[in-house]
């Protein structure tokens, strides 16, 4: 059954209930009260037959008993009102109505007759199943049994005096009549009152289920209206609340995947190096291109590379970590003019190949303080994108310590960038001539991006100088040991045992 119905029925019976013991109330009342009248009428009526009836001869001082003819005359006038009466002398014999022509022969009974006899009233009605009482006019009656005294309160006798219910009921009906009507138009007040009350309380839930519908539908811009009043309403701020986490964990799930996907993408740009030179090295053995004295120094590095990529895949494709998006640094002191040779010679032959000479310009120890993998992946980087836009002219990779840190400068006399294009080269996918985009290296425009988060990362900086046609310079600082700011330092890893680059 739907839920207005339910509500209507509910509803409905209980103001049906309420309005039905409200006339049963009404009509016992009536009823009580009908039959209380008609009583003390009868009862007026016997204390007034009474008093003509203890009348005394003021000359004899004997009763002047009512006579027969008059009791029928008043008989006759009250016929009308369906009122019949008997009257008994002291001794309970029945003086009238008389044997002949009476409706009535009885004697009272004893317990009645006790009563009357010590002045009580006795007030009865009769009805079809119950046969008792005197049977005068006979049918349904209320009567009144009332004993007379005379004046020296002597007992001498007691009048019966009773009307037809059915003068009673008559009036009663009608007034049950009126009442249902009342009962009926009552009815169908309350039918309408028990609609426009499910019919609000239905509508509050409906509203309820087309918000639930519009949020499964993944919109989460609902907010229902609550006034706090009642259970509803509460339901109403509980689903507020809801939506609320529900819309900031869908953020969060969006912001989650953002985040695995710059990661996965900066992943794999920094495994493409490694493998680059590994397959380089790999092909240059395969077709006996690396001379027999050099093939030594190339499986050096093939496994130098290897390592790199083991690194990478143990500590940084931790779904954790991409999760909290973190990357754990292991700095430790090192000589940077050993690591850059090693990129120096990695790139030689791709330098060669541009028409470009690659210079490195450092002293023999320069101990660079940084996460090894990451400060080859920073000078990789810069010095793989100085060939990549330099052709027949030089890339010098200098190293010197510094104030505070080491700084490599990496020049070169290549194609250069205008100062729009330079505003920007530190955004992701950025790339200063979009038309470069399928080159053989394959640029995604991450490279410096990365780069810049990395050197950030160190409490490094990174700046770009550069003449449009002349040439770019990158200028990379990272601080030393006891230069770090304190805001990177705490959340460098403690340097842990990593297999030796
Ligand atoms: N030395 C340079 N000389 C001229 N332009 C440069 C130089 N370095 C970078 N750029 C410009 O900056 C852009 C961004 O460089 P970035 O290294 O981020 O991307 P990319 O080299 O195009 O691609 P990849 O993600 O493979 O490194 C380059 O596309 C290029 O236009
Ligand atoms: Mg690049």
């Amino acid at each position: 059954m739907k839920l207005i119905y339910q509500q209507m029925l509910g509803f409905f019976l209980v103001i049906f209930t309420t309005l039905l013991i409200v006339s049963a109330a009404i009509i016992n009342y009536n009823n009580r009260q009908a039959y209380e009248t008609t009583w003390n009428q009868l009862e007026g009526y016997a204390s007034k037959f009474g008093a003509l009836f203890t009348q005394t001869d003021p000359q004899t001082g004997s009763y002047q008993s009512m006579s027969t003819d008059f009791l029928d005359e008043v008989k006759y006038v009250l016929s009308d009102d369906q009122v019949y009466y008997a009257i008994f002398n002291e001794d309970n014999a029945q003086i009238y109505p008389t044997s002949e022509g009476a409706s009535v022969d009885l004697k009272l009974d004893a317990a009645t007759w006790k009563k009357l006899k010590r002045g009580q009233i006795v007030r009865a009605q009769t009805n079809r199943t119950q046969n008792q009482g005197p049977k005068i006019g006979g049918g349904e009656l209320a009567y009144v049994i009332y004993p007379w005294f005379n004046s020296n309160k002597e007992f001498v006798g007691a009048m019966y005096i009773g009307s037809r219910v059915t003068r009673i009921k008559s009036t009663l009906r009608e007034m049950e009549n009126n009442l249902l009507v009342a009962l009926g138009i009552s009815l169908l007040v309350a039918l309408a009152i028990s609609f426009v009350l499910a019919r609000f309380h239905v509508r509050r839930i409906n509203r309820l289920r087309q918000a639930t519908r519009t949020v499964a539908s993944g919109n989460f811009d609902v907010e229902l209206v609550s006034n706090g009043r009642d259970e509803i309403d509460d339901l109403a701020t509980d689903f507020n609340g809801m939506v609320l986490s529900l819309n900031e964990s869908n953020r969060e799930i969006a912001r989650q995947e953002q985040r695995r996907r710059e990661f996965m993408a900066n992943a794999a740009h920094e495994m493409r190096t490694p493998l680059t030179t590994i397959n380089g090295l790999l092909e240059g053995l395969a077709y006996d291109a690396i001379p027999e004295e050099a093939k030594g120094k190339s499986i050096e590095l093939m496994q130098k590379e290897t390592q790199r990529l083991i690194r990478l895949v143990n500590e940084n494709l931790d779904y954790e970590k991409i999760r909290s998006n973190q990357i754990i640094l292991n700095k430790r002191e090192f000589n940077g003019a050993e690591a850059i040779g090693n990129i120096v010679e990695q790139l030689t032959k791709k330098a060669a190949a541009a028409g470009d000479k690659l210079v490195l310009d450092s002293k023999e120890n320069v101990t660079v303080f940084a996460d090894y993998d990451r400060f080859i992946q920073v000078i990789f980087n810069v010095t793989q994108n100085a060939i990549q836009f330099t052709e027949n002219g030089q890339v010098t990779i200098a190293l010197e310590q510094v104030e505070k840190g080491v700084q490599i400068k990496i020049s070169d006399t290549g194609i250069g960038m205008s100062d729009d294009q330079l505003k920007n080269i530190w955004e992701r996918y950025y790339k200063a001539d979009p038309s470069r985009k399928n080159t053989k290296y394959g640029e995604s425009g991450l490279g410096l991006a990365i780069v810049h988060s990395l050197v950030q990362q160190h409490g490094g900086k990174i700046d770009v100088t550069s003449q449009l046609k002349h040439g770019s310079t990158f200028t990379i600082f990272f601080p030393d040991k006891d230069h770090v700011p304190l805001a990177v330092a705490a959340k460098t890893a403690k340097p842990k045992k990593t297999p030796q680059a």
